[in-house]
């Protein structure tokens, strides 16, 4: 029988365990995008921790319009590149592996250093409210549709981007196409409305993803992991349906397969849920085990109780955890000494989701953690 406990190789990388950090914005980096010393020191909690991978939070590609929070950090520039470099040392010291997540904010922009206009693939913003955990945000701000001119910009934003992972030392990246950002935008007829060969069926949707994975994977030499997250839901739209139903996932994961992808990082609320319109009883992550041999990562309300039964389900798969991380970035350890798991209390990321916040909150409550 598989365990969450399992080793696990991915492309070359070997992994003791099949429990993931998933990744999670922490707005923590300087003004400037450049990551911070105590970033280093929350990395290396998790990789001291027991995982056998992080994903780090979402990290912007480009010095245009990819940020979309205040001090969200970048991977924009060399300063910004040197100063992941160091983190990526501390993690690696621990036989951690570490993927880069790769975000464009799209029309799901809540604040960019560089330019006041958002652009996205239709000028349509997101439903809800910008997230006040986020640093807060005065409603969504004004959304381009993508010319041409941008179409190549992103594209060279996260090729970028992945030559600068790779002089970081990280493992590889992860193109972040789930909730909501510019890629997940394609993917949604709610954001993408255009008349051209980037929009209709899921089919023409999913063209400029499939492109920008095959140029993240020109981009990627030897061994260096391209992954991709893909959701159906939104942070601001939580009952979001691809119009296709099962199809899209199905047609999503074939054309991702063609274009190479290492690995799908499916997330959802719940990791079983079954998520289709027109009344499919398959999960996201199910589709992908079931019309593919690719790498699956799979997350949504993971814990301590269901852990082992979500690993038997997918054998093969990772085991991304969110929340119960945060709140226990030891959590591989405990769960394997059978150690008490702490509750998320989401005071922790109050009034908005920093490190500094969570540092002042565990000095308060006692839970500190040396890293010695
Ligand atoms: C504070 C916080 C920040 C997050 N930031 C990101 C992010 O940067 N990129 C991403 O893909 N998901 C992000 N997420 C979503 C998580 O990766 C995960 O999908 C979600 O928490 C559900 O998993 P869980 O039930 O294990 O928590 C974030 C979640 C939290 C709680």
């Amino acid at each position: 029988m598989s365990s969450a406990f399992d080793s696990h190789e991915v492309k070359g990388h070997k992994l003791k365990n099949r429990l993931v950090v998933a990744p999670m914005t922490r707005i923590s980096a300087d003004k400037k995008g450049k990551p911070t010393e105590l970033m280093g020191d929350y990395y290396e909690r998790f990789a001291k921790g027991g995982w056998g991978m992080i994903i780090s939070e979402g990290v912007y590609t480009d010095q245009q319009a990819s940020q979309g929070y205040s001090h969200q950090p970048g991977i924009s520039d060399a300063p910004q590149t040197d100063a992941w470099r160091t983190i990526v040392e501390r993690v690696k010291q621990h036989n951690c592996q570490f993927i880069l997540q790769l975000m464009h904010a799209g029309a799901q922009c809540q604040h960019n250093e560089y330019t006041d206009t958002a652009i996205a693939p239709s000028a349509v913003q997101p439903k809800g409210e910008p997230l006040g955990w986020y640093g807060d945000a005065d409603g969504w701000p004004e959304v381009k549709a993508m010319d041409e001119r941008d179409f190549d910009a992103v594209m060279q934003g996260f090729v970028g981007a992945v030559n600068r992972a790779r002089e970081a030392g990280f493992d590889g990246v992860e193109l972040h196409a789930a909730n909501g950002y510019l890629l997940n935008e394609f993917l949604s007829d709610y954001f993408n409305r255009r008349n051209d060969q980037w929009s209709g069926d899921i089919g023409h949707r999913l063209t400029y993803v499939a492109m920008v994975v095959k140029a993240a994977k020109a981009a990627a030499k030897g061994n260096f992991i391209v992954g991709i997250r893909l959701s159906q839901i939104t942070i601001t739209d939580p009952d979001y349906q691809w119009p296709e139903g099962e199809e899209a996932m199905i047609k999503l994961v074939k054309a991702l397969k063609e274009a190479g992808i290492d690995y799908i990082h499916t997330t959802d609320s719940d990791v079983n849920r079954k998520p289709f319109k027109g009344g499919s009883n398959k999960s996201l992550a199910e589709i992908v085990q079931e019309f593919s041999d690719i790498q699956l990562i799979v997350n949504g309300g993971i814990d301590e109780n269901n852990y082992q039964h979500v690993a038997s389900h997918y054998p093969s798969a990772l085991l991304a955890v969110g929340k119960k991380g945060l709140a226990n970035p030891d959590l591989p350890l405990r769960l394997k000494s059978g150690e008490s798991v702490d509750e998320l209390d989401f005071a922790m990321l109050q009034p908005s989701a920093t490190l500094e916040n969570e540092w002042q909150w565990r000095k308060q409550n006692d839970k500190e953690i040396e890293l010695d």
